[in-house]
């Protein structure tokens, strides 16, 4: 379809998100399976109830503009789910899988995030209001999710770098329990900050 309106472009903006949320939705379930983490899977879980709700809302949209949703892929939403497929091929299964499916899904809201705040805008200048509402509604658990997510990294990233280190630690030979547990608790105090250890994860997985 060739769009030459504003109003063309709102409803184009509404399908590629439509076509979106319908991806992510297929994709979660199989996502879900590879994570071990039990507050990423709770976060995944609660996502995805989201979602189908969120769809729900883009129907009742297209029912008020008295449009159909359909007809368009979104080419963003597809190639961000396809790199969260990929580190589920290319990790075993554990904290460090665990903390790029985070960084995946993080892609994923950030994107959404981007493209409900266009519409919203939208919405919002030309008053429709019971449309920007449903919209708005969408958006803000986009937000929240995001916010989530970067709760639940803290603890997969602190797993992911103790699981290092904790195999490093068997490498050097030591059996000692109660030293090795002493040994991670201190070593886990001194990575508190995601940046640094997020690094020497990812060099450690290459
Ligand atoms: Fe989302």
């Amino acid at each position: 379809m060739s769009v030459e309106t504003a109003h063309e472009l709102f409803v184009e903006e509404l399908k590629d998100i439509y076509s979106g949320e319908k991806q992510a939705i297929k994709a979660y379930p199989r996502l879900v399976k590879a994570v071990r983490s039990e507050s990423l899977r709770d976060a995944m879980q609660a996502h995805l109830a989201e979602t189908q709700a969120q769809l729900e809302r883009l129907e009742q949209i297209f029912e008020l503009l008295e449009e159909r949703p359909g007809g368009k892929t979104c080419n963003g939403m597809k190639g961000l789910l396809e790199e969260a497929f990929e580190h589920k091929d290319e990790i075993d299964p554990g904290s460090v899988l665990d903390a790029a499916m985070i960084g995946a899904l993080q892609r994923v809201e950030d994107y959404e995030i981007a493209a409900y705040g266009t519409v919203v805008a939208f919405a919002e200048a030309t008053g429709q209001t019971e449309i920007l509402r449903l919209l708005e509604a969408t958006l803000m658990e986009e937000k929240q999710t995001d916010e989530k997510l970067s709760t639940v990294a803290h603890e997969v990233n602190e797993a992911a770098i103790a699981e290092a280190e904790g195999g490093q630690e068997e490498e050097d030979g030591g059996n000692d329990k109660e030293g090795k547990k002493e040994g991670k608790a201190k070593k886990s105090r001194v990575i508190r900050k995601p940046a640094k250890p997020l690094k020497k994860a990812t060099k450690q997985s290459r």
